[in-house]
């Protein structure tokens, strides 16, 4: 079995035995099981498993990793090389993430209240971050799931803000990769519910858990995150939030469009699941796009368009306090033959052939 097996390759690593699985405030009922498969269901999780365990002996060493040498190591754990197709890059890639957090797991502990201290902890996961190599390539999954792992020192700044780690704190994390923010959560003693769809990184996500004594059975899922309130049973309920879902894809399911509200529909499936007094901590696309300036305010802009004859429309722009607002520079509360073409041609190709395909 995958857990037995873990334990067993984890052993080799650490010439330790784990401790006993603590029980989970997650505990569910045997009819809500089905939905919490932790026994790994992609082919490649074993050798993952041995990969992430090399790169984390090897990140221990604070030995710099090049992508050649983790291809090399890759080859040894899956039993052939990348030219030979025995792993993807993406297979590669993850597991030198598993390797980086499992590090992180059993050295890092709870971040410092304090922000210099804390600071000065995020430094040195920064420094061991660089010591694996860059991303240079891509697959089809990796696009098609948006599985861009958030930055280790991102991710513990993100669990530093939420303030887990409090006696109890209970975590959700609705789309979690290779758990680079469960991983602060774990470290800080929380009980962490992680759902990643894809089986691949699921089956990551389980050695994790169950390395942080959690029991995967109960705390792992492997839903569709766009529908995660109306699929996860209703005990599991959360103190704080922590997610950078995928930004405008889900799972390729969108083909070549790009919806920039998947990100957000992440955000308000697991907003239901915060019980009153929680944190919700997610990284988004302003943030990822660099953008500092996050002050912009509504001020209220609205238009109305007044036909007022074959051919004349005013477009009637104002703000909160009825100001004129014009979006042109010229006159709009005047009739105007381009206004009504605006309304009645360009603004619903606009709306039906930009904005509901994700491209306005
Ligand atoms: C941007 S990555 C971030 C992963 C992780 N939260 C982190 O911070 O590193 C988005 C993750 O969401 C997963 N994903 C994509 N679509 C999903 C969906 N509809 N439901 C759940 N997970 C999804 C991807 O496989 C990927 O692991």
């Amino acid at each position: 079995m995958w857990s037995q097996e873990s334990k067993t390759l984890r052993r080799d690593a650490d010439g330790a035995t784990p401790g006993d699985t603590p029980s989970s405030s997650f505990h569910e009922p045997d009819h809500v099981r089905s939905h919490m498969i932790s026994a790994p269901t992609t082919p490649g999780a074993t050798a993952s498993l041995s990969l992430a365990q090399a790169v984390e002996r090897s990140l221990t060493g604070s030995q710099l990793l090049s992508a050649a040498d983790l291809f090399a190591f890759a080859a040894d754990a899956y039993g052939g090389t990348l030219a030979e197709a025995a792993f993807t890059p993406r297979d590669a890639y993850d597991a030198a993430e598993l390797g980086l957090h499992l590090h992180l797991l059993h050295t890092i502990g709870r971040l410092p209240a304090e922000p210099d201290a804390a600071r000065d902890t995020l430094a040195e996961v920064e420094r061991l971050s660089a010591l694996l190599p860059s991303q240079t390539r891509r697959t089809a999954e990796q696009n098609d799931y948006q599985q861009f792992s958030t930055p280790a020192a991102y991710a513990g700044l993100c669990a530093w803000v939420s303030g887990v780690g409090a006696r109890g704190d209970r975590v959700l994390e609705p789309s979690a990769g290779t758990g680079a923010l469960c991983t602060f959560a774990l470290a800080s003693g929380a009980t962490v519910h992680a759902n990643e769809l894809s089986d691949r990184r699921a089956d990551l996500l389980a050695v994790l858990l169950e390395e942080a004594g959690q029991d995967p059975d109960q705390t792992l899922t492997r839903e569709n995150a766009d529908h995660l309130d109306a699929i996860l049973p209703p005990s599991v309920r959360a103190d704080v939030v922590l997610l950078n879902p995928p930004f405008s894809q889900t799972a390729g399911r969108l083909g070549r469009r790009r919806v920039v509200t998947v990100g957000t529909d992440h955000v308000l499936q697991t907003l239901r699941r915060l019980d009153p007094g929680g944190r919700l901590v997610a990284v988004l696309l302003a943030v990822r796009a660099g953008r500092t300036d996050l002050s912009d305010d509504y001020h209220g802009y609205a238009s109305c368009p007044l036909v007022t004859g074959y051919g004349r429309l005013i477009l009637a722009e104002f703000d909160y306090d009825g100001n004129v607002d014009s979006s042109f520079p010229f006159d709009t509360s005047k009739e105007r033959y381009s206004m009504y073409v605006l309304k009645k041609d360009l603004l619903p190709n606009l709306y039906w052939h930009g904005m509901l395909q994700g491209r306005a």
